[in-house]
């Protein structure tokens, strides 16, 4: 139970950094070889993003894994609340990255370089928050949760239709993605299945 959870957690932090790689070279591309913004790709990759870590995968983490943790040890309580922070971070950066989008589609002055920025940001922060977790929490989860913890994690992980997360948000996450890999196709060759 507990690799099956830790796989989970792992897959998807996959699914999400292959979005993310997609998202930081599209950006690389407009920026430093002058390509045209692909805005279906874009908008794709924002939809996703909100409908997967923002809605699905970090409240999962919260309510579950991050919970079990704080219950069975002190240990994690500083590395905890900054994760926890930066989920919350997450989110008015995803609003920003989308109202740079917008502007930029409407070819409002300054939104290009907005958007550049609050991608490069988002970018780095989740890329540095999963690593944190995968190195630092997940091996403390290794060593203090028992059986029971990983069963509730592993059932809530493998939740398909929770209605506290929306309706089938991993079904709309698989459609984002395949979507996102079939306008993207440097990233097909090296990308994780749908998770
Ligand atoms: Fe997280
Ligand atoms: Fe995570």
């Amino acid at each position: 139970m507990k690799h099956a959870a830790i796989r989970i957690i792992q897959d998807e932090h996959l699914a999400i950094s292959a979005v993310l790689y997609c998202l930081r070279h599209q950006v690389r591309r407009m920026r430093d070889q002058g390509a045209p913004p692909n805005f279906a790709l874009l908008h794709a990759i924002f939809d996703y993003i909100v409908s997967y870590p923002d809605r699905w995968h970090h409240p999962k983490e919260d309510r579950y894994l991050f919970a079990r943790v704080r219950r069975r040890t002190h240990e994690a309580d500083r590395l905890l609340a900054e994760l926890e922070r930066e989920h919350e971070l997450g989110h008015p950066l995803i609003e920003e990255l989308k109202r740079a989008l917008v502007d930029f589609e409407c070819g409002r002055p300054g939104a290009r370089d907005r958007l550049f920025d609050a991608a490069e940001r988002y970018v780095r922060l989740e890329w540095e928050h999963m690593r944190k977790e995968e190195d630092l929490l997940l091996p403390i989860a290794e060593r203090m949760l028992s059986a029971e913890d990983w069963q509730e994690i592993l059932e809530a992980f493998r939740e398909n239709d929770n209605p506290l997360f929306g309706l089938k948000p991993r079904d709309e996450a698989n459609l984002l993605y395949r979507r996102i890999l079939a306008l993207f196709p440097e990233i097909r060759a090296r990308s994780p299945a749908a998770v």
